[in-house]
């Protein structure tokens, strides 16, 4: 059982969908770091299900902070942060004590914890934990902020449907990361985020789901930062962003394209700009032996489609050992991909921030 995550600034995470509340707990944070309500509310309504695209489980998500912040500042001791559970259908989940629901982690969850689990709303795996990662991040995310270092994701294809990736010929990334942290659909072509809202809609028509895949950027990182081998920052990142329910992979730079290329096409080339080393491309997304290089950090994240569908699925009875069919109730998104961008950028904060903290110390990021 690993709940705790993070180096020199862990966190943890703990609480079930369907009890009394779930929430996080941050160490090795640095005091004097503002808490800005209204930018972790903006962050939570990033996450919060929206329209048809969306779950009907709607929560208030506000969360409460029991300790580590003292006169609206960290004060450096452990920052505990809960939200409440309160619209909660566990007659919903009746059935699942026994049917394990396909792609989830039912059967997996009664072969570990042998049948003490809290089942109800997939427990301890919803991706409602998600919540308290994301209020927790987004302390950290404005602290890197505020030393400059900015995180955006958009989505960058759903249901087969392309966005134009970060800094396109043509576009600034700077205004691209603004533009994206403000929309609550994270997609920079209007057109394309029309056609992938009408796709994911007509998926939750059919009971059915899509998937989708995301692109973050981070500006402003300082170069020299990574901790090798183990705790590289393409390591410490796919560590973190795995945690995250649904996702399924992830690749840096150029990513798993970069094999179709040549090295005289791969490489990128290096010249000196106002004294600081740029390169020309970025294929290496920023990452060099681990360590980044100075230029943007640049990954991408596929999330599968959503496991929960309204379509009679087979299955097993885990009570009665036999093959069932499953008809799924309750309130389930048609797609993830939209709300998990939020919960991506919290980890991605969370790990630079561990990073940056090995690299310079508890009180780099104080305000
Ligand atoms: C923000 C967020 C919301 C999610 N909502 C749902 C949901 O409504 N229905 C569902 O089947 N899975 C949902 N998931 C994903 C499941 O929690 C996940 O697929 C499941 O726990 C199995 O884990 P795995 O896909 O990593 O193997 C959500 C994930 C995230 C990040």
């Amino acid at each position: 059982m690993k709940n705790v995550f993070g180096n020199a600034l862990t966190v943890t995470l703990f609480g079930e969908s369907h009890g009394p509340a779930i929430g996080a707990v941050l160490d090795g944070l640095a005091p004097g770091i503002k808490i800005d309500e209204e930018y972790i509310s903006a962050k939570m309504d990033q996450r919060r299900p929206v329209g048809k695209i969306s779950t009907p489980r709607h929560e208030a998500d506000i969360p409460e902070i029991l300790s580590g912040v003292f006169g609206g500042y960290t004060t450096g001791t452990p920052l505990c942060l809960i939200i409440k559970n309160e619209n909660v259908k566990s007659s919903d989940y009746d059935s699942v004590s026994r049917l394990a629901r396909p792609s989830h982690a039912d059967l997996t969850a009664k072969y570990k914890y042998g049948g003490f689990e809290d089942y109800r709303g997939g427990g301890h795996f919803s991706g409602r934990i998600t919540a308290a990662l994301v209020a927790a991040g987004s302390i950290v995310r404005k602290a890197l902020e505020d030393k400059g270092i900015v995180i955006g994701t958009h989505i960058i294809e759903c249901a087969g449907i392309k966005d134009r990736g970060f800094g396109a010929p043509g576009a600034d990334l700077v205004s691209d990361l603004a533009e994206v942290n403000e929309k609550a659909f994270p997609v920079l072509d209007e057109q394309a985020a029309a056609e992938m809202r009408a796709s994911i809609e007509a998926a939750a028509a059919e009971g059915d789901s899509v998937g989708g895949i995301l692109e973050t950027a981070v500006t402003g990182m300082p170069c020299g930062v990574g901790e090798p081998w183990f705790d590289t920052v393409e390591s410490m990142l796919a560590h973190g962003i795995f945690a995250i329910p649904a996702v399924k992979g992830i690749e840096f730079g150029a990513g798993f394209d970069i094999c179709r290329m040549k090295g005289s096409q791969a490489n990128d080339a290096m010249k000196y700009d106002d004294g600081k080393v740029v390169t020309e491309t970025n294929h290496s997304g920023g990452i060099n032996g681990g360590i980044t290089n100075g230029m943007p950090v640049l990954f991408r994240t596929a999330i599968k489609p959503t496991a929960s569908i309204f379509k009679e699925q087979h299955t097993v009875d885990m009570a009665s050992g036999e093959d069932a069919v499953l008809q799924l109730k309750g309130r389930h998104d048609p797609a993830i991909v939209h709300r998990a961008s939020a919960v991506v950028d919290a980890v991605t904060a969370l790990v630079l921030a561990d990073l940056l903290t090995a690299r310079y110390g508890t009180d780099y990021l104080r305000g």
